[in-house]
């Protein structure tokens, strides 16, 4: 494993101190890796490609290029925040792409949640290739890997079998082929957080929950309409809103709604309101490999219920999912 082995004597970054010596040997490090050439980045706003983006722009400047792929399966207002932050306050080269058009064609009456995958994972590198081969001399990819992502690779490498493919971003083409550029690799998790808080990097962003690659594209079960992901998505941020008013939001691992392509019966306005079911997902977690149910106050769920069957469009009931995993994986899909 060589340079991907965290050596023994390495101490766990906790501390500010410790995040701050840190970046300031990664920085180096990274000075010295590229000189002035050029360093492409897919930031997709999720912390580890976010603190890798703000760690490169501590150390070499507008030499780093972020591509923010849309790929129009992202939740609420999360492109407009990285627009924001990066372009806006950290000044970053940052090129935003909407591909939203791309994926949803594509993803047109695709129903297998792997096919899904697969169709999302292997259109984000091609709209990621096409705007690296528009932007002439760049020798470095930056990648956000971290150390559990290569404990990872080495258990598949040695033959366990996966339940989803859970990996997103494959290789790049034959023609684009660059030197890699890891800073966080040898990183766990909390230390990620730890040191995107040592670069004043929002709370909010250095402690979002996870996402998936595939975005809100595994929530909007089955084949993806522009109007259900709409709904979904309305309803996640109402979600979302209500946990952070009422503190769980940190005290919850994971928490979304999925919508299934299933409509009920009700009635609005006094005549028939066909719509689709909003699913409650909220679970706690260490590892992602088992999840338990977090309990959500009756009177918190009877407010959500009441605010997304009122504000969002489509949708005319609320339910909460009280499945551990195992049986149910934490994603529907
Ligand atoms: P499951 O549904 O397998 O999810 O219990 C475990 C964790 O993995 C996330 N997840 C994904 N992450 N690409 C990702 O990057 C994916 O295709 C994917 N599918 C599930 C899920 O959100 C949970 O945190």
């Amino acid at each position: 494993m060589g340079a991907n082995k965290r050596p023994d004597s390495m101490a766990r970054i906790v501390t500010k101190a410790q995040a701050d010596a840190f970046i300031a040997a990664q920085i180096k490090e990274v000075r010295a890796q590229v000189g002035d050439k050029k360093v492409l980045l897919a930031l997709s706003g999720g912390v580890d490609s976010s603190v890798v983006a703000a760690l490169l722009i501590k150390a070499i400047g507008k030499q780093l290029y972020c591509v923010h792929v849309n790929h129009g399966l992202m939740r609420k207002n999360e492109s407009e925040n990285v627009v924001a932050l990066f372009e806006g306050e950290l000044d970053a080269n940052l090129i935003y792409v909407d591909a939203t058009d791309r994926f949803l064609n594509l993803l047109a009456g695709v129903a297998d949640p792997e096919s899904k995958r697969k169709i999302i994972g292997k259109e984000f590198i091609e709209v990621f290739a096409d705007e690296a081969r528009k932007l002439a001399g760049v020798s470095f990819l930056a990648q956000g890997t971290i150390y559990p992502d290569i404990l990872e690779s080495i258990e598949q490498a040695a033959g366990k079998k996966a339940v989803k493919s859970h990996h997103n971003v494959g290789g790049l083409p034959e023609d684009l082929q660059f030197d890699l550029v890891e800073p966080i690799k040898l990183l766990y998790k909390d230390e990620v957080r730890v040191v995107g808080e040592a670069l004043g990097l929002p709370h909010a962003m250095v402690y979002r929950q996870p996402f998936p690659g595939p975005g809100l594209g595994v929530r909007c079960l089955g084949a993806i309409t522009r109007d259900r992901l709409n709904a979904l998505r309305e309803a996640d941020a109402i979600l979302r809103e209500e946990f952070d008013k009422s503190g769980l939001a940190e005290k919850v691992w994971q928490f979304f709604i999925a919508v299934p392509d299933v409509k009920s019966v009700g009635v609005k306005d006094g005549g028939r309101y066909e719509g689709w079911p909003a699913i409650i997902r909220a679970v706690n977690t260490k590892d992602a490999m088992t999840a338990t149910i977090e309990e959500i106050p009756y009177a918190l769920l009877h407010k959500i219920t009441e605010r997304i069957t009122h504000e969002v469009e489509g949708i005319n009931r609320v339910l909460y999912d009280l499945t551990p995993k195992p049986i149910g994986t934490i994603e529907w899909e």
